[in-house]
C-alpha cells in the first residue's frame, strides 16, 4: 500500500511517500521568500507552492523508488491553514486521485500533527495504545486535547489569544531577529540565562492567587508580549544588544513553563499516563528537556515526534491518512475546502 501525502496549509510544500505504514520518502521545501516581511505573506506562499508542487511530488515519488502508477490512495492537508496555499495542495492531490483513478483522502492539519509522534521510519514504530493527552504547539495553535484509541479526541484548553509559535516569533521580532523566529531564540537561550527577566506567566499558579488556576487548561500569551515589547522600550538598544541571549532565554522560559504546566495538570487531573507533544514548537529544545523532566518525575511517558516532523511535513498527512484507512475509513473522490481558521475552535 503506497500512500502519497501532501502538505501545503503555510510555507512548507511537502510530499511524502507511507508504504505499508512506513516512510520511504519525505521532501519538504521551506519558502525563504516571507523572510523579510516577518511573517507569512498569504499570496506568496500559494505562488510558492504552485511553482514547487509537481517537482517536490514528483522528487518524493522518485525518491521512494516508485511511479505514480503504484500510488494506492493519495493523502492532502484539507485545512486549517492559509487558503490559498491549501487549495494548492488539496486541488493537485484531487487532480491527481482522479487521474490515476485512485482513492483521495482529506486530512486535517492539526489532527496530523497530533499523530506525528507515532509515524514510522520503519524500526522505530511506536502506535498510540490507551488514551494519550496531546499538546499541540505551531505557528497558529496551542492546543491540548485527550485523544482516545480511536482516533477521537477532545480539546480541553486553548489559547485565548496567540499560539505559543506566535508568541516566538512575535517577541523575537521585537529582539531584531529573523521570522520564524521560535529556532532561532532556541539557539540563542543556549548561551542565555533563563532566570535574566520574569516575563509574566498567564493562567498558572504563578499568577493566580487564588486556586481558581486549576483545571484551566486555557493559555494566553498576549500578556507576555506585551510585556516583552513595554520592557524592551524601557532599555537601551546597547543594552539589549549585550544581553540578547538573557532575553532570549527568559522569553522562552516564560512559554515553556506555562506549557509545561499546563500539559501536566490535563495528565493529573485526567490520570493519563502518557503525553506528546506535537507541532512547529515542539523542536524547541527546551521545551523537550523541561518536559521530559516532568515526565520522568511523575512517571508518564513521554512521546516526541523527531524534530524534522515537528514542524509542517506531508509524512504526518500521509501517517494520520493510513491510520485513518486502517481503521475503515472510507476515502473520498471530492472534497471542498472549509475557509475556516481554527479547527480546534470549530470542535469545542
Ligand atoms: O507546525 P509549524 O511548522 O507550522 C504551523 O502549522 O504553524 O510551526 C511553525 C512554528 C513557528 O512559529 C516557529 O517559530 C515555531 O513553530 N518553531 C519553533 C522552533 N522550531 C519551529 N519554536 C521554538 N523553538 C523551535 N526550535
Ligand atoms: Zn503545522
Amino acid at each position: 500500500m503506497n500512500i502519497l501525502g501532501i502538505e501545503t496549509s503555510c510555507d512548507e510544500t511537502s510530499g511524502a511517500i507511507l508504504r505499508n505504514g512506513h516512510v520511504c520518502s519525505s521532501v519538504i521545501s521551506s519558502q525563504l521568500c516571507h523572510t523579510s516581511f516577518g511573517g507569512v505573506v498569504p499570496e506568496l506562499a500559494s505562488r510558492e507552492h504552485e511553482r514547487l508542487i509537481v517537482s517536490i511530488v514528483d522528487a518524493a515519488i522518485t525518491e521512494a523508488n516508485i511511479t505514480k502508477n503504484e500510488l494506492d490512495a493519495i493523502a492532502a492537508t484539507a485545512g486549517p491553514g492559509l487558503i490559498g496555499a491549501v487549495m494548492v495542495g488539496l486541488s493537485f492531490a484531487q487532480g491527481l486521485a482522479w487521474a490515476l483513478g485512485i482513492p483521495f483522502v482529506p486530512v486535517n492539519h492539526i489532527e496530523a500533527h497530533i499523530f506525528s509522534p507515532f509515524i514510522s521510519e520503519g524500526a522505530c514504530h511506536r502506535a498510540p495504545e490507551g488514551c494519550f493527552v496531546s499538546l499541540t504547539v505551531s505557528g497558529g495553535h496551542t492546543l491540548l486535547s485527550v485523544v482516545e484509541p480511536d482516533l477521537s479526541y477532545t480539546v480541553v484548553g486553548r489559547t485565548l489569544d496567540d499560539a505559543a509559535g506566535e508568541a516566538f516569533d512575535k517577541t523575537g521580532k521585537m529582539l531584531g531577529l529573523p521570522y520564524p523566529a521560535g529556532p532561532v531564540i532556541d539557539k540563542l537561550a543556549e548561551q542565555g540565562d533563563p532566570s535574566f527577566h520574569l516575563f509574566p506567566r498567564a493562567l498558572t499558579s504563578r499568577s493566580q492567587s487564588s486556586k481558581s488556576w486549576l483545571g484551566n487548561f486555557d493559555f494566553s500569551f498576549s500578556g507576555m508580549k506585551t510585556s516583552v515589547l513595554t520592557w524592551l522600550q524601557r532599555q537601551t538598544s546597547e543594552f539589549i544588544e549585550f544581553h540578547k541571549a538573557d532575553i532570549a532565554a527568559s522569553i522562552q522560559a516564560a512559554i515553556v513553563g506555562v506549557l509545561v504546566e499546563k500539559s501536566m495538570a490535563v495528565v493529573r487531573s485526567r490520570g493519563i499516563r502518557a503525553l506528546s507533544i506535537a507541532g512547529g514548537v515542539s523542536a524547541n529544545s527546551a521545551l523537550r528537556n523541561a518536559m521530559q523532566e516532568a515526565c520522568d518525575r511523575e512517571g508518564v511517558t513521554l512521546y516526541l515526534p523527531k524534530t524534522l516532523y515537528s514542524t509542517d511535513n506531508a509524512a504526518m498527512i500521509a501517517t494520520l491518512a493510513n491510520l485513518k484507512i486502517s481503521r475503515g475509513m472510507k476515502a473520498e473522490c471530492h472534497y471542498n475546502i472549509t475557509p475556516y481558521a481554527s479547527f480546534a475552535a470549530a470542535k469545542r
